[in-house]
């Protein structure tokens, strides 16, 4: 179990950066968008809002290449926060882990925040788009968590578990929910399960657990599509505060010059 340094009792304030899609070229295009200078139009409201920690949801690398990995690794480290990560259906782990060491290069990785456990996992399936888990891997997860004395736990993972009601990446989603729900709906302690991949915001709850997809920072469908249709809002991520009481709050963070305006939206 890894325990995040200078935890305390307090509030855990974590931003998830997902899909960031980064190529070998940073001048690549990406459904339109340049990612990397995306990214970058993050960063300042990241270091604003002064996070605890990082947790990036996968498909960090759009080609999957070391100096992609490296540009994000450099780019994210300005945040002066520490990170975690875990692989979508883009990257490739052996390549990845080299830049992002804490995640689930093992088999699910844990973190302890304050009264949290923070458990990463990785839904990718090698050759495809759509995500799986095997019974080993839930059971690893299972083991993991009445291992630790924790109150209250968080899970991320790439591929959403639940339909976003968009069909172009609904198409792609986890192929095996109900092993994951079944391990899930074991652990009462399990407050919030969060995922990429969908690039676009998504909030729901299943039985009580808090369910949320986090935008792209590089490219966002509106959402409810047949079609990925660039959602002109921009880039975006998402940021989470996690309470000593178990409670959470949330939203989404976009850059200062956002064309909506809008820094943040705030859900209880
Ligand atoms: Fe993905």
């Amino acid at each position: 179990m890894t325990p995040l340094s200078g935890c305390k009792r307090k509030t855990q304030k974590i931003i998830q950066i997902s899909d960031c899609h980064v190529s070998v070229d940073c001048r690549a295009d990406y459904r339109g968008q340049n990612p990397d200078r995306n990214l970058q139009s993050l960063l300042p409201v990241m270091r604003a809002w002064d996070p605890d920690l990082l947790l990036l949801t996968g498909d960090v690398s759009e080609d999957a290449s070391p100096a992609s990995y490296a540009r994000v690794a450099a780019m994210t480290g300005t945040v002066g926060a520490p990170l975690l990560a875990l692989p979508g259906n883009h990257d490739l782990p052996k390549v990845m882990k080299k830049h992002f060491p804490l995640g689930p290069w093992d088999g699910p990785f844990a973190c302890e925040a304050g009264p949290w456990l923070l458990v990463l996992m990785d839904s990718t399936a090698r050759g495809s788009i759509a995500g799986t888990f095997s019974q080993q891997d839930m059971e690893r997860f299972d083991r993991l968590l009445r291992g630790s004395s924790a109150e209250f736990v968080l899970v991320a993972l790439h591929h959403q578990p639940v339909p976003v009601n968009s069909p172009w990446i609904d198409r792609y989603a986890l192929e095996n929910p109900d092993l994951f729900f079944q391990f899930i709906d074991r652990d009462s302690r399990v407050r919030c399960i969060t995922w990429g991949h969908i690039h676009q915001d998504f909030c729901s709850r299943r039985h009580g657990v808090r369910l949320f997809g986090a935008p792209s920072t590089a490219a966002n469908s509106l959402p409810q599509t047949r079609r990925f249709t660039l959602d002109l809002a921009g880039p975006a991520c998402r940021w989470f505060e996690l309470g000593v009481d178990g409670g959470l709050e949330t939203g989404i963070l976009q850059p200062a010059q956002s064309s909506t305006g809008k820094t943040s939206q705030r859900i209880k």
